[in-house]
Parts: structure tokens; sequence; C-alpha cells
């Protein structure tokens, strides 16, 4: 049967994958933000997970205004990388699993998620550069991946704990998937920033640091936050820190923290690398 490993976290802002292509890691700016992410490598490195589930959310590549999914599942055998609007140069197409997607559709479906499928689905920054920062880049990714998009750009966004409950029936649908692949699931995008408007360049670092806390030790405590209420700490952006609930949903309830790390700013937000691992 398909076993989830462990969950893993990472902000996704667009100027991550204009450092990795330039060389700037290891630069002042850029050095302990990317460092942060050294035990998370070294631990994907270590598990080798099958394929990974990346929950990200759009940013108006593949889907647009206009027609916005609240829950996107790719169903596709391979997923091709545009830029829409960073400057970032395009990397390798990312390898899916269409059968497995399909399964998790299903089961997904059956408990009440009726996801969007997608045989054809653009991936944008939000889905490369956790990807990036985790593994470097590759010509051939070293994991096989599968999108879950979530909507956090057009109201009505899902709730915290809708995504949390998406998790658990996630959960439900990897082990129930008879092959033997072992998962991670990636919540990407947070914490706290706001890009536009009167409070832009908002962060909040005792709200981060609480919700890391929090997200690995007691989930529960994020899923009574309302929309507004993460708004008012996080900014508007910051919505984005629901889809870490989305992997925590899918671990088991007590998890080991293998690894936190927290840096603010970077670009316009407050970045957290949580790595999470399920008791086997
Ligand atoms: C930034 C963060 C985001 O989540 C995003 O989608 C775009 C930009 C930033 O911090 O610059
Ligand atoms: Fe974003």
């Amino acid at each position: 049967m398909a076993r989830i490993i462990g969950g893993v976290t990472s902000s996704h802002i667009p100027a991550v994958g204009n450092a990795i292509a330039n060389n700037q890691t290891q630069e002042p700016y850029w050095k302990r933000f990317f460092d942060g992410y050294k035990p998370a490598q070294a631990w994907l490195r270590e598990k080798k997970p099958d394929v990974a589930i990346v929950v990200y959310n759009d940013h108006g590549l593949n889907f647009f205004l206009d027609k916005i999914p609240t829950f996107a599942l790719g169903c596709a055998d391979v997923y091709h990388n545009a830029d829409e609007g960073w400057a970032l140069n395009p990397v390798a197409p990312f390898k899916g699993d269409a059968q497995f997607s399909w399964h998790l559709a299903e089961s997904l479906v059956n408990q009440e998620f009726d996801v969007c499928t997608c045989q054809d689905m653009k991936v944008d920054h939000g889905f490369v550069n956790p990807i990036r920062a985790l593994y470097g880049t590759h010509e051939v990714w070293p994991v096989t991946t599968i999108p879950l998009a979530v909507n956090t750009v057009q109201h009505p966004v899902p709730t915290a704990l809708r995504c949390y409950k998406l998790g658990q029936a996630l959960r439900r649908a990897i082990e129930s998937y008879p092959e033997d692949l072992g998962v991670v699931v990636f919540g990407t995008g947070g914490l706290s920033h706001q890009l536009q408007g009167e409070r832009a360049g908002l962060i909040d670092v005792e709200f981060d640091l609480d919700c890391m806390d929090k997200i690995a030790n007691d989930p529960q405590w994020m899923t009574r936050f309302s929309n507004a209420e993460i708004m008012r700490r996080a900014g508007t952006e910051g919505i984005e820190t629901i889809m870490w609930l989305v992997m925590r949903g899918a671990l088991q309830s007590n998890v080991k923290v293998i690894h936190k790390h927290y840096h603010a700013p970077i670009s316009n937000t407050g970045a957290g690398v949580l790595v999470l691992e399920n008791y086997s």
C-alpha cells in the first residue's frame, strides 16, 4: 500500500527561483534563508519519497479570476512550468502519475471533496519554487509530483478547517492506494505577507512562529481561525498558510518534528520550513 512518510512546508516566493538560477543562494541576503532548507534536503535524500503531493496555489497561470476552482488535482503524467510574469525561466517538465491521481480524485470525491480534475495543468512559481528549494534544479526531477491546487487568490477562499479536513481525506485516499509508494506531502506558500494595499509589506513574526509551532503540535488551533482573522494577522497573502493545514491533515495526529526554520523578511514574506515525519 502507499504510505505517507511525512510532510514539508516551504514558502514559494518568486525571487527564490531567480536566486537559484543566478547562483545567489550563498550571498549574504539569501544565505540564512537557503541554509534553512539543508536539513529538509537531507531528510528527502534519506527518505527518498517516490511521490510528492504538492499543495500549492496557482497565481493566474493555469487558472484566472474568471474561472478558479476551490480545489483542483492534477491528473496528468506530465506538468509543464511557465512564468506568469516574474521573469522566471521555465524549468524542465515534472513527471506525474495519472493513475495515482485518478485514485486520489475518486477517493476524495467519495469523501465529499469534489475536486476539479485537470488532465492538463501548467504549474507556476507556487509549485516550482518549493521543489527547487528542496531538491535543487534538475533536468530530470528526482521525484514524481502530483499538484493539488487550493484557491487562495479569489474570495471566497476555503477555510482553514476545510483545508485540514481535505488533508484528512487525502490521507485516507493515499493510504488506500494498493501500490507500494512512499509519499510526502508539501504544504507550500505563506507565512505572513501582504503584497498590496495600505498594509503592503506586513509581516507578523509572532503569528508566524505560533503557526509553525501549532501546525506541528496542535493543528486544531489554526482551524479555529476565520479567514478574516488570518488575513488580519498574516496579511491578505498570508492566507496561503491554510495550505499547510492540508499537509498537516494528511499526517498522523502526533508527528516527529525533524526540522523547523524561520526567516523574515525574505522578499516580502515570512518564510518557514517544517519537516514533520509520521511514526512508522
Ligand atoms: C511574494 C510572495 C508570494 O507568495 C507571491 O506569490 C509573490 C511574491 C513575495 O514575497 O515577494
Ligand atoms: Fe504566493
